[in-house]
């Protein structure tokens, strides 16, 4: 038996696209599958925003740190931990709701999560391009209010997605079995560690962002450049407010 599974080995984020449109058809045949994905006691405790307006996309574009995807790419979507919907049923069916707390959070983002990445994956088998942006997590407060979303929806990913107009050279992964561990998981020593990040460091692209950075390790780009502590710090300050904001801690 053969699998298509091929392209899964060689994609890579695309950050640039074209011109051409992605089609509602197209579009919705993604969330077809999309949605098909998993969810917890098929609750689906998720919600998709799509932007394509440009007003809205450059509202959009400071929330997600003027990357320049998100004005750029024919499509945004945002996809959001969503009990609003589920809540409101339950409401208007003699049943208490009883999801204002952190574990349903926790839940609806996991079911956002995964119906976002079968989207990609959708998406990707098309041959179209994806870029995860981050910074919805940074910047949720006010996503909220451009996008409107109510008490009991937090946005948790966005996805650009557009036709390529780049195709990028792949990024290094680690080796599988850095991540795998057989029946318990077991701590590496030393040693193993610097294995498994030796042909992330040895790499051209590692070197040159050391120097770029002015650092002397890699590792020191990303604990004093890229996720430095008092960033994250601050906005999970944020997010934490934005969760209480939207109903999410424990009331
Ligand atoms: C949750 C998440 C957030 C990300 N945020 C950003 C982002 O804000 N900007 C960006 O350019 N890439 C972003 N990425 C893409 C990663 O940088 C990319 O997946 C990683 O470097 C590996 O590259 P590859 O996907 O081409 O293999 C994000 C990926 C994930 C999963």
């Amino acid at each position: 038996m053969t699998y298509n599974t091929g392209f899964l080995l060689e994609r890579r984020t695309i950050r640039k696209y074209t011109r051409e449109p992605v089609g509602d058809e197209l579009l919705n045949d993604l969330f077809k599958e999309g949605c098909r994905s998993s969810t917890t006691g098929n609750m689906q405790v998720y919600s998709i925003i799509v932007t394509r307006d440009d007003d809205m996309k450059r509202k959009l574009s400071p929330l997600h740190f003027n990357q320049k995807m998100v004005t750029e790419a024919p499509v945004l979507l945002t996809f959001c931990a969503d009990f609003n919907r589920f809540s409101r049923w339950c409401l208007l069916n003699n049943a208490v709701p009883g999801y204002d707390n952190f574990l349903s959070f926790m839940t609806a983002a996991i079911d956002a999560l995964l119906v976002a990445q079968t989207v990609c994956i959708a998406a990707e088998a098309r041959g179209l391009g994806i870029c995860y942006l981050g910074t919805t997590t940074y910047t949720a407060d006010k996503i909220i209010e451009v996008l409107k979303l109510p008490r009991g929806v937090m946005p948790v990913t966005a996805v650009t997605l557009g036709w390529p107009a780049e195709i990028p050279d792949q990024p290094d992964r680690l080796p599988a079995e850095a991540m795998v561990h057989k029946e318990v998981y077991t701590d590496y020593p030393d040693k193993e560690i610097e294995r498994f990040y030796s042909g992330k460091e040895r790499r051209e692209d590692s070197r040159q962002f050391i120097r770029e950075n002015n650092k002397s390790t890699l590792a020191q780009v990303f604990t004093d450049v890229r996720y430095k502590k008092e960033d994250n710090i601050y906005f999970s300050k944020i997010l934490l407010k934005v969760l209480e904001d939207q109903g999410f801690m424990n009331h």
